[in-house]
């Protein structure tokens, strides 16, 4: 089967192809089956605002998503009628953006008879491991650090995830990105802020490590960006200021991370952590994991550097396994997954009964970015609703 993934969640376009029988057959790594992919990045588009705006974003995706998908399926040498489905991020991210790719992949799958299939955007970051040479093993702990989440989750096989601790306020991503805009760099700033962070001088500054003895597997990040907002006001940033208090912020965030990931492993008793999302793509967090891993005992795996952040090819690998999954356990899939899908963009643009009571105390119109919630089936805690048998994935 070969499957079109399509990411539009932020400001990243990301489009792939996937070929199960390269990838997912015994004996094969699930990489051998990702045929093509592209991304296009929005950062230059939005740097001038400090941040993502969301109307900028969807327009922007309106405008690359068709030729990249040309383009990719031209690198594949693939023509639009030998796709047998069709993948795209549902959710969670900006409406408008996410509208982009539903709708494109929706309307292709209509046109070709083919099934669509939405897939959770975070199940992308904890499957994108799986598309390093070489993956690990089912059961795994993941870390998933992004720019909008923080999360431990234990995941059994593909659909068995269980949340085990998770931010409570910013995500590491986010503090990253604030304490960057804090020191004046560029937008997202957590890769900058972590270059800048190399030359600072250890031990001038220490920021606290925010809920690192909670006793339980949750973060707090929101606190720490404001000691460093406190520390900027009382002194004169200078470029060897900025450097040190980059430092000292990331070695908090790093510390933390690594105590409550260790904790996890030893909580669970499992052997193999996996980081995903664009913050395991940090540097000092992987010297840091890769030291504690070696002197507790288990393994860490990343995605290739490339997969970390927003991406098409882990929607594709995603959309791969549940579709074929679908289509071995039942051989009518198709069928059933087109009329599943006709209920996805309207479940997940209506607002919650619980949305609507908030949007009208606050005099909100009720819709998807005024409702305060996303539909609670729709939050990775809990199951998520696209949930379909288990299935193995092979490993060498
Ligand atoms: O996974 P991702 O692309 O986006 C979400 O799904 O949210 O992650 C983006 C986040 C941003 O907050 C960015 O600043 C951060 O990952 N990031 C980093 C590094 N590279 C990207 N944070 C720390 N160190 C890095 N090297
Ligand atoms: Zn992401």
């Amino acid at each position: 089967m070969l499957i079109l993934g399509i990411e539009t969640s932020c400001d990243e376009t990301g489009v792939a192809l996937y070929d199960t029988a390269r990838g997912l057959l015994p004996g094969a790594t699930p990489r051998a089956g990702l045929v093509a992919h592209a991304l296009h990045s929005q950062v230059a588009l939005h740097d001038e605002y400090g941040g993502v705006v969301p109307e900028l974003a969807s327009r922007d995706h309106i405008r690359r998503l068709l030729p990249l998908t040309r383009a990719v399926m031209a690198r594949g040498g693939a023509r639009v009628v030998d796709l047998s489905g069709i993948a795209y991020t549902q959710g969670p991210g900006l409406a408008g953006a996410l509208l982009v790719g539903a709708s494109v992949a929706v309307s292709l799958a209509l046109g070709l008879g083919v099934p669509a299939i939405g897939i959770h955007h975070l199940e992308g970051h904890l499957l994108s491991p799986l598309l390093a040479q070489n993956p690990p093993a089912f059961p795994f702990i993941a870390l998933l650090v992004s720019g909008g989440h923080t999360q431990l989750m234990r995941v059994s096989k593909i659909g068995e995830y269980i949340l085990l601790g998770e931010t409570q306020d910013d995500a590491a991503g986010e503090a990253f990105d604030k304490t960057a805009k804090l020191l004046g760099l560029g937008y997202p700033g957590g890769a900058a802020l972590a270059a800048l962070a190399e030359s600072g001088r250890p031990g001038r500054f220490r920021f606290p490590r925010p809920m690192i003895a909670s006793g339980d597997l949750d973060f707090s990040f929101s606190g720490l960006k404001t000691s460093v907002a406190t520390l900027c006001a009382r002194h004169v940033l200078d470029d060897s200021l900025r450097a040190d208090v980059a430092h000292a912020f990331e070695e908090a965030v790093v510390d933390v991370l690594v105590a409550k990931s260790t904790a996890a492993m030893k909580h669970t008793g499992l052997a193999r952590l996996v980081v995903a999302g664009g913050v395991g793509a940090n540097r000092k967090l992987r010297a840091s994991l890769e030291r504690q891993a070696a002197s507790a005992g288990f393994a860490v795996h990343y995605p290739p550097l490339e997969f970390c952040t927003d991406n098409g090819a882990m929607i594709a690998l995603a959309g791969a396994l549940r579709l074929s999954a679908e289509f071995r356990n039942h051989p009518s899939g198709a069928l059933r997954l087109s009329a599943e899908f006709r209920n996805h963009p309207s479940d997940t643009l209506r607002p919650t009964a619980e949305a609507r009571a908030t949007a009208s105390k606050m005099k909100l119109q009720p819709g998807f970015e005024s409702g305060p919630k996303v539909p609670a089936d729709h939050g990775f805690s809990v199951r998520p609703r696209w949930e379909l048998s288990a299935i193995d994935i092979p490993q060498d």
